[in-house]
């Protein structure tokens, strides 16, 4: 076996052979099951996208629709399940709160059945069923209100909104959400798909590889970077503002979030499409005066740091297409995770393929053969 040094982070480590998704950074190209993501963006769902990322193929009329059903059917999440979250401080991060619900479903459906096809179908029917209807529910608890039942009328993108603001959304709000989910559906090796993987590779159940990758995804150099995105425009307040921050950012090696990626070196196709739904959406409701100021981010940042490959990412203009949809900052993350639920899940299945546990090495730089000093000598 090839040894190759220490990497931190892993960069450009493979870590998987795998056929779900594709990246090419240098020309801004992101491909599910080799189909391009513009693409799906304008023809997909995300019931159907996430279909393709997890049986590697796109469903046929009658597939998509009984799958579209059994999730339909497992849309409601268990009264133990809801007075448990009841519990859950209001203060606390929906991302928490997310975390341990999708770890709860494990007390419930754990049998880990690995081998059977019925369970795989199943536990994935399970998770993309009940984690939009978990996030809603615990914004909904959260101010003292009864989680709102999902509306069998409605699809999973509209069912959605409808849980978590308790009015019907206009069809294009549904369908720029539901664009939205299909955008972070999938995005190759990266911190929480790893993080699902390793969980994964124990052969423990799919809701602790949910919520490992939960917990990951929430970090703000990842799936947080969103919600920081929106705290920094309010933080800028005005375009005059704009130069002098992201000035003070560079002179003080502060990272700028929404920008930068490790694999895209130019504007992250996602970013493109997203900055065109907040448009469209504006249209709808109105105009916002962040993106403007976003807008002039994107051009002092391309000024400034263009030349290293640093471009706005996924997470730039997401945040203001939420906003406009009436989703609070701290629910943007867990947006992104109602999402990559179906990537995780792609992995899971892949990865169960072909199994070994990740068990990495290190490069050990302690000491040895240290005295033990009694306690009185220490200081
Ligand atoms: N603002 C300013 N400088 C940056 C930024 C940024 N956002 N991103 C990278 N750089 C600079 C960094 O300072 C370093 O410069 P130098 O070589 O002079 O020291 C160089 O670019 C390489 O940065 P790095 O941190 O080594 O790059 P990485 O590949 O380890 O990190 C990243 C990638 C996404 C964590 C990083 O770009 C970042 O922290 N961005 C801000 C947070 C963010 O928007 N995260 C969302 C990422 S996309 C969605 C997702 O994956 O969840």
């Amino acid at each position: 076996m090839a040894f190759c040094e220490y990497q931190p982070g892993l960069e450009g480590v493979p870590v998987a052979q795998s056929s779900i998704s594709f990246v090419d950074g240098k020309n801004g190209i992101l491909e599910y099951r080799g189909i391009n993501i513009e693409e799906l963006a304008q023809k997909s769902t995300f019931i159907e996208t996430a279909y393709l990322l997890i049986w590697g193929k796109l469903p046929t009329k009658e597939e998509l629709l009984i799958f579209q059903e059994e999730i339909n059917n497992h849309r409601r999440i268990k009264y133990h399940i809801r007075d448990m979250m009841k519990c859950f401080p209001e203060s606390g991060h929906p991302m928490d709160a997310l975390q341990t619900s999708a770890a709860a479903l494990g007390l419930f459906y754990s049998r880990r059945a690995l081998a059977k096809d019925e369970y795989i179908r199943d536990a994935v029917v399970r998770l993309l069923a009940k984690i939009p209807t978990m996030v809603a529910a615990f914004a909904q608890m959260r101010n003292g209100n009864d989680p709102v039942k999902p509306n069998d009328n409605l699809n999973y993108s509209a069912n959605f909104l409808y849980m978590l603001t308790e009015k019907e959304p206009e069809p294009l709000e549904a369908r720029i959400f539901d664009v939205c989910l299909m955008l972070h559906a999938e995005h190759t090796m990266n911190a929480s798909t790893f993080s699902a993987m390793v969980t994964a590779s124990t052969l423990t159940d799919p809701y602790a590889v949910v919520a490992s990758a939960v917990g990951t995804l929430a970090g703000p150099l990842h799936g947080g970077a969103n919600e920081e995105v929106l705290s920094m425009l309010e933080e800028i307040g005005t375009i005059e503002n704009v130069r002098p921050y992201i000035e003070k950012c560079i002179e003080n090696k502060q990272k700028i979030m929404g920008f930068g990626h490790r694999v895209y070196k130019v504007k992250d196709p996602r970013a493109k499409i997203l900055q065109q739904l907040a448009e469209r959406l504006f249209e709808l409701t109105g105009h916002d005066d962040y993106y403007d100021i976003a807008l002039e981010v994107e051009k002092v940042v391309a000024e400034k740091l263009g030349t290293k490959g640093i471009y706005a990412n996924v997470d730039f203009y997401s945040g203001l297409v939420y906003r406009k949809l009436g989703i609070k900052t701290d629910l943007f993350t867990p947006m992104f995770a109602i999402s990559r639920v179906a990537g995780w899940l792609a992995h899971w299945k892949e990865q169960l393929a072909v199994n070994r546990i990740f068990r990495p090495t290190q490069v050990y730089i302690g000491e040895h053969n240290q005295p033990y000093i009694p306690m009185e000598e220490r200081f």
